[in-house]
């Protein structure tokens, strides 16, 4: 067995999956997001210890496998926040994490110093959400703070030191910090230097498939597991969802629909220019990388709609209905931009809008127009890969979205390619429960792991007639940001 630990933003979800992929327990423990200012979001990493620990001694009771049948143990984590320790390993302050948005100064002040710089190096825009501008708030806000730091960890790599006490970062996560430069794969010199800081400060980096460790006898202990368990480094969340759902090769391409959408594929080549459209991050596969478009309300502009439109019904009963309204429901168009936008337009300012409302609309035109305007800023992401000589014909949907057929096929339809649904779908923590695999040894490759634990449940073709309508309605909904852009200025 391994045992893949997910260490989410509301949740650490832990499987543990034997050696045909099958998970045979499953535990999810949450711990409290905590928002002392507006635009402010923490956590307190002993939160996260505390929590992994409970849920693998739940699992070492309930699931009946004995400790010396587990293998090893690998993560994902959720990028980019930032943890601060001291010489001794102690936390100086609550990890600030991904979605704080207090860092806008320090974002501009990233841009100004590294000019053309950052997009040839870091390979990604300066966002809130990334590690360097925490760590410039943190110098410019609580210098003392800083001047104690030994080492910068992000959030699943302060877990795994606190499990083995060994300090690592693997190229996936350090890729979202814009400290490292990411073909060259070493921490940037460059960027360190323009901001001060020392390049110590910076962990020793790994790849996602390496044994960084065992575990502590007293984790052990704790845990149930033995001390002799091997630890590996594990990925960033989104680089261990694409391993769960076998992105591991040129030509594949993900879609998933959580709260936000995410459209990540697998490449090699590394000196593509996106000109920071997309992200482009190192992989946790052997020298490959991905590229990742964003939708921040995906799934939240649905929920939204539902809590405020339909708070008395189910999705399953709000949807109903919608497979009976023709592909672009009846001229009636939606922007998600309920929260601002990243992919293609880095904008948090802007917000969304219904078009082409019409007497005869219901709720159900709505609802579907909501799905399609999901879909439609998600194709945004998809025509930049193409546009970059990308042949996506084959896209696998995971998250929240596959849970409706009439979604998968509007996927198909409005991507232009063929939808794939998995079997079964465990998310990242199956991603980081093929590194634990991988790293074990029990395949020669990720590969060869991703054949044998995941398989295609259903596929789903675009209809020739739809793919047409949906083309000309792109094309207004692509016209919609500029000419609703100055509403919001
Ligand atoms: C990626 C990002 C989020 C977090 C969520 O850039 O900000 O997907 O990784 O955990």
């Amino acid at each position: 067995y391994v045992i893949g630990i997910d260490l989410g933003t509301s949740a650490v979800k832990t499987v543990l999956v034997d050696k045909d992929g099958q998970v045979v327990y499953e535990v999810s423990e949450a711990y409290p997001l905590l928002q002392p200012k507006p635009g402010y979001s923490e956590q307190d990493p002993e939160a996260w210890v505390e929590k992994t620990l409970i849920s693998l001694n739940r699992m070492m009771k309930d699931s009946g496998v004995k400790p010396s049948e587990v293998e090893g143990v690998s993560f994902s984590g959720q990028m980019h926040g930032l943890v601060l320790v001291d010489d001794a390993g102690k936390v100086l302050r609550n990890a600030i994490l991904w979605n704080d948005t207090r860092t806008t100064p320090q974002c501009r002040k990233i841009e100004k110093v590294l000019g053309a710089d950052l997009l040839k190096i870091a390979r990604n825009r300066a966002l809130e959400g990334f590690t360097l501008p925490k760590i410039l708030w943190v110098q410019e806000h609580e210098p003392e703070i800083l001047k104690q730091a030994a080492l910068f960890l992000l959030p699943k790599d302060y877990v795994r030191f606190r499990l083995t006490g060994d300090y690592a970062m693997d190229y996936s996560d350090a890729a979202g910090t814009l400290l490292l430069d990411v073909a060259g794969k070493e921490w940037s010199d460059r960027i360190a230097t323009a901001f001060d800081l020392p390049l110590s400060i910076c962990p020793r980096l790994v790849d996602s498939f390496d044994q960084v460790g065992i575990l502590l006898p007293e984790i052990a202990e704790k845990s149930g597991l033995l001390s002799s368990t091997k630890v590996f480094a594990g990925g960033a969340d989104n680089a261990c969802g694409a391993i769960g759902a076998g992105i591991l090769s040129e030509g594949q391409t993900m879609c998933s629909i959580g709260t936000s959408g995410v459209i990540l594929s697998y490449e090699e080549r590394k000196d593509l220019d996106f000109e920071g459209k997309v992200h482009f991050f190192n992989h946790g596969e052997k020298d490959a990388y991905y590229i990742m478009g964003v939708t921040l309300a995906a799934g939240y502009s649905l929920q939204w709609f539902k809590e405020t439109f339909a708070a008395d019904l189910t999705f399953d009963q709000m949807l109903e209905g919608i497979d009976s309204i023709p592909a672009g429901s009846g001229g009636l168009l939606f922007t998600p931009y309920i929260v601002g936008e990243r992919t293609p337009h880095p904008d948090a300012n802007i917000r969304g809008s219904f078009i082409g409302m019409d007497a005869g609309h219901d709720r159900t035109h709505f609802a579907r127009a909501v799905m399609e305007g999901i879909t439609f800023s998600l194709k945004e992401s998809i025509d930049i890969l193409r546009n970059s000589g990308k042949t996506i014909t084959e896209v696998i949907s995971i998250g929240g979205g596959t849970k409706n057929e009439n979604w998968l096929q509007m996927q198909a339809d409005i991507f232009n390619a063929t939808i794939l649904k998995l079997e079964s779908e465990q998310g990242p923590a199956m991603g980081a429960a093929m590194l634990a695999a991988y790293g074990s040894g029990w395949f020669p490759s990720l590969q060869e792991c991703a054949s044998h634990f995941l398989r295609t449940a259903k596929s789903y073709v675009p209809n020739p007639e739809a793919v047409a309508v949906y083309e000309n309605l792109f094309s207004v909904y692509q016209d919609v940001y500029g000419q609703t852009r100055e509403l919001n200025d």
